[in-house]
């Protein structure tokens, strides 16, 4: 991300400015996933600052992911109100060994971001709602850089500098059934940035809007807990395109696609048909190579999932074929 200070005079301005955050808002609603995604569940905790709260560190993690995710589509929105492309492309993420050093990544991110948003110089009188809009969000990444602080600052009082995430057993990872989870967590999650795509782009239909919405949210759940299932079969959720240093650092410059088809309702609600049925169908041959049992029923509970939104997305596609004039 490029933090120089930007002076905001045109209406070109504002856009490359929101732009600009809007590709790390992308980066950072999927890295901090990731990094939650590898860490050990309810092991580590700190005092939150702002909660007041003893909370885990993993679990605040996702929830700063969540935030993220609302200030990527708060700016989509307002690109595209303003006429402008909102981008799906992301600055890259890393992931490295240490919990402790994620949490650094994640924390000297924060700053950055708050001075881009909070230094930007914008003409008197010019914008006020994006100016305001930008000031709100800024506040959430302080919040969020006091949090990681905290986090930080708990692991080191407790001797938790040395904590790893959770690596891959190449044994495990060479697995048919864990190939195929892997694919089907890239598919939750390209799902989850494709759905916010056309979230953004249909936002003037308020009630497309939200219904895609909650699609991309049982799609972000549904990514969560298949980490969880990957970490008990030993592995640990992938990043897309990640190459990995001798330390053990990986990054990545394209951890999602960043364009999907479909411009239109019509085509956008076509396209969704086939993405939910192939991901129906991944789920079908996963379980039938897995034994009967509690991972079993939870992944029928995310394939139950894609059977609604196969059967919201088919009516959603017919209604906007026969009602002329949307
Ligand atoms: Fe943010
Ligand atoms: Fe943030
Ligand atoms: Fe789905």
């Amino acid at each position: 991300m490029d933090v120089k200070q930007r002076i905001i005079q045109s209406e070109e301005d504002a856009i490359d400015l929101l732009n600009i955050a809007l590709k790390h808002e992308w980066a950072v609603s999927f890295e901090y996933l990731f990094h939650a995604y590898s860490m050990p569940k309810g092991r580590l905790f700190y005092t939150d600052p702002i909660l007041e709260n003893p909370t885990d560190v993993r679990s605040r993690t996702i929830q700063i992911g969540i935030d993220e995710m609302y200030h990527a589509l708060q700016l989509g929105v307002i690109i595209r109100q303003m006429g402008g492309v909102p981008t799906f492309n992301t600055d890259g993420v890393t992931r490295f060994p240490r919990v402790i050093d994620n949490l650094a990544l994640d924390k000297e991110t924060e700053d950055k971001v708050t001075a881009l948003y909070q230094t930007a110089k914008f003409d008197e009188d010019r914008f006020p709602k994006i100016r305001n809009m930008v000031m709100n969000i800024s506040y959430d990444e302080v919040r969020h850089a006091r949090q990681f602080t905290a986090m930080m600052d708990a692991m080191r009082r407790e001797g938790q500098e040395e904590t790893l995430l959770f690596t891959s057993d190449p044994d495990a990872a060479a697995r048919e059934d864990v190939q195929l989870l892997h694919t089907i967590m890239r598919a939750e999650n390209e799902l989850m940035h494709r759905y916010l795509k056309y979230v953004v782009f249909f936002s003037e239909h308020q009630d497309l809007m939200l219904r895609l919405f909650k699609n991309a949210v049982d799609h972000m759940k549904s990514w969560d807990k298949n980490a969880g299932i990957l970490i008990k079969w030993g592995d640990v959720i992938r990043i897309e395109n990640a190459v990995k240093d001798e330390k053990g650092v990986e990054r990545s410059d394209n951890p999602m696609p960043d364009t999907y088809p479909g411009e239109e309702r019509q085509d956008a609600l076509e396209t969704l048909i086939p993405a939910e049925e192939e991901l129906i169908r991944n789920y079908d041959t996963l379980l039938a190579q897995i034994p009967d049992g509690e991972i079993k029923e939870e992944l029928k509970l995310h394939q139950g999932l894609d059977r609604e939104h196969r059967f919201t997305q088919r009516w959603l596609l017919e209604n906007a074929r026969t009602i002329k004039g949307l």
